[in-house]
């Protein structure tokens, strides 16, 4: 029987918490958390069965493989950090934003493990439906990185640093963009005492469509129309919300393929 691999996970936020249950569920616990904040790290260590701390130096000696699940802009800082201390292990980050390359400087073998879904505490992963992008300076890391995605998810695909840079940003408009649009739409209909659920059946099959076919395709409203009096209409309703006017006039103006209207 294979050996299990020695894994530690840096970091005690979202991705940290619901990897490191994924990954004991599947029969790869996790040997230490480390993290800067007492409570989570605890928390997380204690649910998965590993031990703590909050010292990086405290890292354990020759762990197999170190994830480290910080915030992007503190990714550099924490391996500079780590470096010396597990010089023989992989360590792969989970960021899609950010270069496999920001590890390279500081560990003979690295890598990404970015699970394309968005976490929160409050919400269980469905791991059979996350693409895990996995990429790793070495084949044999990069194989084991692939069979660790598939034990643990199920669609696993090898993505280079240039890839994930433009699947991110890609993300960021399906994701970020559309949820921060449905924000925006719930605070136009609360400062009309509408309750927000009038738009779920809308929202419901906006998304179903875009599954179903090109989304590019699917578009409708006044923009796909060339509505333009529709569109002169909601800018200067707009009028008290000049971001929201700027978003309207850009996104509508993207959709028609005309900005002068
Ligand atoms: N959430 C998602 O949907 C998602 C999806 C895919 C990939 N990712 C990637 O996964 C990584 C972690 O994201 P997350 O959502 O889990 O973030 P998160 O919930 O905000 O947690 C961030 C973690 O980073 C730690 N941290 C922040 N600044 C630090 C610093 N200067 N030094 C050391 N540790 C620091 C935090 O520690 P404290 O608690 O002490 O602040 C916390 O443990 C990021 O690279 C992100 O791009 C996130």
């Amino acid at each position: 029987m294979e050996k299990s691999p020695v894994i530690v996970i840096v970091g005690a936020g979202r991705v940290a918490w619901h990897l490191g249950r994924r990954l004991k569920g599947k029969g790869l616990p996790v040997t230490q958390v480390i993290s800067r904040t007492e409570e989570r790290t605890e928390e997380l260590a204690t649910s998965v069965g590993a031990v703590w701390s909050t010292s990086l130096p405290e890292i354990i000696p020759n762990p197999d493989w170190v994830l480290l699940a910080v915030k992007d802009d503190a990714l550099s800082e924490v391996a500079e950090k780590l470096g010396s201390y597990v010089p023989e292990a992989l360590v792969t980050h989970t960021s899609g934003g950010t270069a496999g390359s920001v590890l390279s400087p500081f560990f003979r073998r690295s890598g990404v493990f970015y699970p394309l879904q968005s976490f929160s505490f409050e919400h269980t992963p469905v791991w059979s439906k996350i693409p895990f992008c996995v990429d790793a300076s070495t084949p044999d890391d990069l194989l084991f990185l692939k069979k660790t995605a598939k034990r643990i998810g199920n669609l696993v695909y090898h993505v280079n640093d240039e890839q994930r840079a433009r699947l991110h940003i890609a993300a960021v408009f399906a994701n970020n963009f559309a949820n921060h649009c449905f924000a925006v739409a719930e605070k136009i209909l609360d400062e009309q005492d509408l309750p927000f659920e009038m738009l779920h059946p809308l929202m419901e099959e906006t998304v179903a469509k875009a599954l179903q076919e090109s989304p590019a395709r699917m578009q409708t409203g006044p923009a796909a129309r060339g509505d333009v009096e529709t569109m002169r209409k909601h800018i200067h309703l707009l009028d008290a919300y000049p971001d929201l006017q700027k978003m309207y006039k850009l996104i509508s103006s993207n959709i028609f393929g005309n900005e002068n209207w």
